[in-house]
């Protein structure tokens, strides 16, 4: 992502005087881009004339971007659950005031969105200055005739999100962040700096960088383009200078090939970094000063070995992810990016598909810094409709800008590796679908011959049949393990994957049995035991893992979904009733259960069957809870996932003997496409049957002869107090900086009590304050903005954000019959 940042300004003043005190005349005639997210004025509903000059708005709220209003609720049936149940439709208005000064009259001013939801209309002091209807796209509008300079001016933003407008939670306002831009005359402008690395060798790599320069003066001018390369360590590795004649109101591309010797590779287990500082020159001015983070790594495709980093093979351990921030909402936060892909890291991923839309520049930015490839994808719709109000109705306006903008602003990213131009998109179906494909293809490749393109398919085998699959690159398949081979075999040259993989439901630390291979309706909750089947084309991960290892040729897979999120509470809901828009049949269930993480970041089971089957560190698993009161001498059946050779089980330390990885296997109820077993045998997790009673139940990893992991779950008692721990205890002041509290119930010992419920109260005083609260129950209508929460299965979740001042955040938490618990977070 590009960004002038304020430090970056003070910096070049600090040179310009060193500078300028050596007697040689260089200043700085420029200003860094401003954050300008604060101050803003929101009204939820229409009102006559938003835009105009004089409108009363001293009434209106006062906030901060990013903002989503829906994520405030409240949760009503009236609101399609399909949605989340939270009003993500409506008029929202939002108005700022600001002054540009009159010394900066002869500058070029801009705004800049990263993404507004949706249906963006813009004005400037009463003039309509453009609109944008994709709620994830990034846009930039031009101010400068409707600016009065030294005066008061006024922004006004009018979104119509619309109901029936998605499949998921979309969230609702100016969601992520916006920028006012004062650029000298002569600049740089949005995206303006691409750079690829055309040659990587090992001792040297060719940096090419395309800058465009601005003029938007009356005259010609003479400038120079100085580009410097710095590696991750801020130290200058290279850098190349041209001058450029720019004729009076043109634009120019200048190319610069740049070497660089020993480079440090970007890669998913060094995730090396460098900046190219692109500053523009004229009469020994700095008329601008952009930063470019980018890496420097080759990717290509290759039919024995499959995808390919820097030359060596990368299997997608991949996970689809929604936009949203579980109780955050939409309103883009870096760390709440940071902790969801630290936490996905953690399971074995190095691979994310941003369905089905293009994600916030923060996410790229994240897996930029952690070593994750992305699937930046643009497209849930073209111009079949999946729901009445989607992407569909603004396709054949819209289509060729959005995408070509998403490609202009990601394409610095080494984290993208490809371009996916659709997701399930209708047209698959169609004869001539294979049209609209190969003129989206076209585009990706028009923009960046670098990157291969893609589609998560989900019919089999029509876009096979509709010559789609021919037009794209690499061949996304969603939910068709079986058809793998098949495919393959009909088609040898294309390159295949899971786009889209196992949708199996959970919830976290809900267990029923006998093991239910269907979803029962009365808890609205799913069981964690990871067997139950539905919807339709959901089938256990296992199945999946099995299938990418029997189909070598696949490049990987993408798990449906990562984290839980907002919306689609499937195998709930599910009436498609779009004539009259609700989707609310199993009220209250409003967000999702298919991810190994819920909403909160709180891990369920799979999480660790991922992992059993994705990282090597020796780790072992043990399920369910071990409280089963009223069921003592019963058949439990107990679940292990590990990476271990064996593992051996014991209850009140009597062994119930080893189970090995790869040779004994479960069996577990199957019903997918194309398989005609109602089970499957399963060589991913170890089980036994246990007869309850109550005490410690244990697990042991053995690697080589050896014991080197265990887990243990011992049998709660009542819940006695509460425990609140940080994942971070230091955070940063300024406002966007937050801490995820965990909050248990344990008994007096300090177990967890894996069923208990209660209401915990929050108190936060200090350099802080609450930003959300939240349990992870996909069924609960509680208001994620509060400073109380219900336990759900012994958890819950607090998450507190800093303000403007350095000092401590003092939490308690206290419910009633408990021991209450204190934390302090500092704020640095
Ligand atoms: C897929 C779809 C996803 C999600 C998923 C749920 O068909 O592409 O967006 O709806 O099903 O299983």
């Amino acid at each position: 992502m590009m960004r002038k940042s304020f430090e970056r300004l003070l910096y070049l003043v600090v040179i310009a005087v060193i500078i300028l005190s050596c007697s040689q005349k260089v200043e700085v005639d420029y200003i860094a881009d401003q954050n300008f997210n604060q101050n803003w004025l929101f009204n939820k509903g229409d009102v006559e004339e938003g835009q105009a000059i004089n409108l009363k708005d001293e009434e209106w709220r006062k906030l901060n971007l990013p903002h989503d209003w829906a994520i405030e609720g409240p949760f009503d049936s009236k609101y399609n659950a399909r949605t989340g149940g939270l009003p993500v439709h409506g008029v929202g208005w939002y108005r700022k005031h600001f002054t540009v000064p009159k010394e900066h009259k002869n500058k070029q001013i801009s705004i800049e969105f990263d993404g507004a939801m949706n249906n963006a209309k813009v004005w400037l002091n009463g003039n309509f200055i453009g609109e944008r209807p994709y709620g994830y796209i990034g846009f930039e509008f031009d101010l400068t005739p409707y600016i009065k300079f030294g005066e008061d001016n006024i922004i006004a933003v009018k979104l119509a999100p619309e109901d029936l407008a998605a499949r998921w939670y979309t969230g609702a306002g100016i969601y992520r962040n916006v920028r006012l831009k004062i650029n000298h005359a002569t600049h740089i402008p949005q995206w303006g700096v691409r750079i690829t690395t055309p040659s990587v060798q090992k001792d040297s790599a060719t940096v090419n960088v395309v800058t465009t320069i601005k003029n938007v003066q009356d005259d010609d001018v003479e400038a120079s383009l100085i580009t410097t390369l710095k590696d991750g360590n801020g130290n200058k590795v290279a850098s190349n200078e041209v001058e450029v004649l720019l004729n009076a109101s043109s634009e120019e591309k200048i190319n610069q090939e740049i070497k660089i010797e020993n480079p440090e590779l970007w890669g998913i287990y060094q995730p090396n970094l460098y900046k190219a500082e692109s500053r523009i020159v004229i009469k020994s001015k700095i008329v601008d000063d952009y930063s470019s983070e980018f890496g420097i790594r080759t990717i290509a495709l290759d039919q024995e070995k499959g995808f390919l980093l820097n030359g060596n093979p990368i299997k997608f351990n991949g996970v689809c992810l929604h936009h949203d921030q579980g109780p955050l909402g939409a309103a883009i936060n870096y760390r709440a990016k940071e902790r969801q892909m630290e936490i996905m890291k953690e399971m074995g991923v190095n691979a994310l598909r941003t369905s089905h839309n293009p994600p916030s520049p923060e996410l790229l930015q994240v897996c930029d810094r952690l070593g994750i490839v992305v699937i930046d994808e643009a497209f849930d719709e073209w111009q079949m409709g999946k729901v009445p109000n989607g992407y569909s109705k603004y396709f054949d306006k819209w289509h060729e800008k959005d995408l070509r903008d998403m490609i202009r602003r990601d394409i610095n990213h080494p984290s993208v590796v490809m371009y996916s131009i659709g997701n399930e998109i209708l047209e698959q179906g169609k004869k001539d679908g294979w049209k609209l494909t190969k003129h989206l293809n076209d585009i990706c490749h028009d923009e960046d011959s670098t990157r291969p393109t893609t589609i998560g398919f989900n019919f089999y085998p029509a876009p096979f049949e509709n010559r789609l699959a021919d037009q794209v690159d690499v061949v996304g398949m969603n939910y068709k393990p079986m058809k793998y081979a098949e495919a393959k075999a009909l088609h040898p040259n294309m390159f295949i994957y899971g786009s889209e993989t196992s949708s199996q439901t959970s919830s976290r630390g809900a267990y029923h049995f006998p093991l239910e291979a269907k979803t029962q309706k009365n808890t609205l909750q799913v069981s964690g035991y990871d067997v139950t089947t539905g919807p339709a084309w959901a089938y256990a991960p296992d199945i999946e893992f099995d299938m990418q290892e029997q189909n070598k040729f696949s490049l990987g897979e993408f798990i449906w979904t990562g984290f839980d999120y907002l919306g689609e509470p499937t195998p709930y809901g599910g009436r498609d009733n779009s004539t009259n828009g609700y989707w609310n049949d199993d009220w209250p269930s409003r967000s999702s259960y298919f991810a190994p993480v819920d909403l909160c970041g709180f891990k369920k089971d799979r999480f660790y069957l991922y992992q059993s089957q994705w990282t090597e560190e020796p780790m072992v698993h043990l399920l369910p809870h071990w409280n089963w009161t009223g069921k003592e001498g019963q058949e439990i059946p107990v679940v292990s996932y590990t990476n271990c050779d064996w593992v051996e089980l014991f209850v009140n330390e009597k062994s119930y003997g080893i189970r090995k990885k790869g040779v004994d296997t479960t069996t577990i109820p199957a019903d997918l496409y194309h398989y005609d077993k109602d089970f499957y045998e399963s060589k991913y997790r170890l089980s036994w049957t246990v007869p309850y009673q109550k005490g410690k139940i244990k697990v042991v990893g053995y690697k080589d002869g050896k014991a080197v992991v265990q887990k243990e779950i011992n049998t709660a008692g009542k819940p006695s107090r509460i425990k609140l721990s940080a994942d971070r205890n230091e955070i940063n002041k300024g406002g966007e900086d937050i801490s995820y509290i965990t909050v248990r119930v344990e008994d007096s010992e300090g177990n967890l009590c894996p069923l208990a419920d209660n209401l915990i109260d929050f108190e936060v005083e200090g350099a802080g304050s609450i930003l959300a609260v939240g349990n992870g129950n996909a069924a609960s209508l509680e208001s994620f903005q509060d400073n109380k929460r219900k336990a759900f299965n012994g958890l819950a979740l607090l998450v507190v954000k800093s303000n403007s001042q350095a000092g401590t955040i003092k939490i308690k938490g206290t419910s009633k019959g408990l021991k209450p618990a204190n934390l302090v977070v500092n704020v640095n």
